[in-house]
């Protein structure tokens, strides 16, 4: 399933993407239903048979809750079939990693996983590694929850620290990279960190991250970027 097909298709086979902003007006992605629907077109044209769009929840930025989500993914929902598209969408989040989101995790209906394991998606600020990192990975996962950390190669504070990465990979953190990274979408340093990372064979997950059409070309271009993904779990959430 997994290989190299040529020029214009994917170098790897991935059915599932776990990771979007394809709802639209509730944060920094699709600016409308037409983008939404042109964004996940282009997936289905790719061969995608499900995504997982995570909107943002950031409790100063994008204050989404469960009940958002799930209704502006209904209306999402009702345009795709009428339409015509036949890829499938769900719903998650991607959890801005802070005091609030701490406490929400006691909290555990209201948080929102996917897949059978329960995977939470979770970012961290750009700059510094939050001091609750720890107590966060350990709360989710006393309550049953896979603690899933997006774009570890996008991080400043991570760009000479890969052997952070390692130890919380063993602490039960699931690590996922974003695609146009590897083809250098983010710069250099996110560009050679995401390549290192699938060479060590530490990246459980790929995603697109994908927020607005323009990224698309970027995104298409990653996609035929060789890859030896020998342990992306993407593929298990069909
Ligand atoms: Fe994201």
């Amino acid at each position: 399933m997994l290989g190299w097909f040529g020029n214009n298709k994917k170098a790897y086979s991935v059915d599932v993407d776990i990771h979007s902003h394809l709802i639209p007006e509730i944060d920094d992605g699709a600016r409308s239903i037409d983008e939404s629907i042109a964004m996940l077109t282009s997936f289905q044209q790719l061969g995608y048979k499900k995504i997982i769009t995570t909107p943002h929840i950031h409790s100063e930025y994008y204050p989404n809750t469960k009940q958002v989500i799930e209704s502006g993914l209904q209306t999402l929902k009702e345009e795709i079939s009428r339409v015509g598209l036949t890829i499938k969408i769900e719903a998650a989040a991607e959890y801005y990693i802070d005091s609030e989101f701490l406490s929400l995790i006691e909290n555990s209906e209201e948080i929102m996983s996917f897949g059978r394991f329960k995977y939470v998606l979770m970012e961290t600020p750009f700059m510094n590694k939050p001091l609750i990192f720890d107590e966060v990975v350990f709360q989710l996962k006393s309550h049953g929850f896979v603690p899933v950390l997006a774009h570890p190669e996008r991080y400043t504070y991570l760009m000479d620290d890969m052997s952070w990465l390692k130890k919380i990979r063993i602490q039960g953190v699931q690590l996922q990279i974003t695609s146009s990274s590897l083809v250098g979408g983010y710069g250099k340093g996110p560009q050679k960190i995401a390549n290192q990372l699938l060479k060590e064979n530490m990246v459980d997950f790929i995603g697109s991250d994908l927020h607005r059409k323009n990224q698309l070309p970027l995104f298409e271009k990653s996609l035929r970027h060789k890859i030896i993904p020998q342990n992306l779990k993407n593929n298990e959430l069909i």
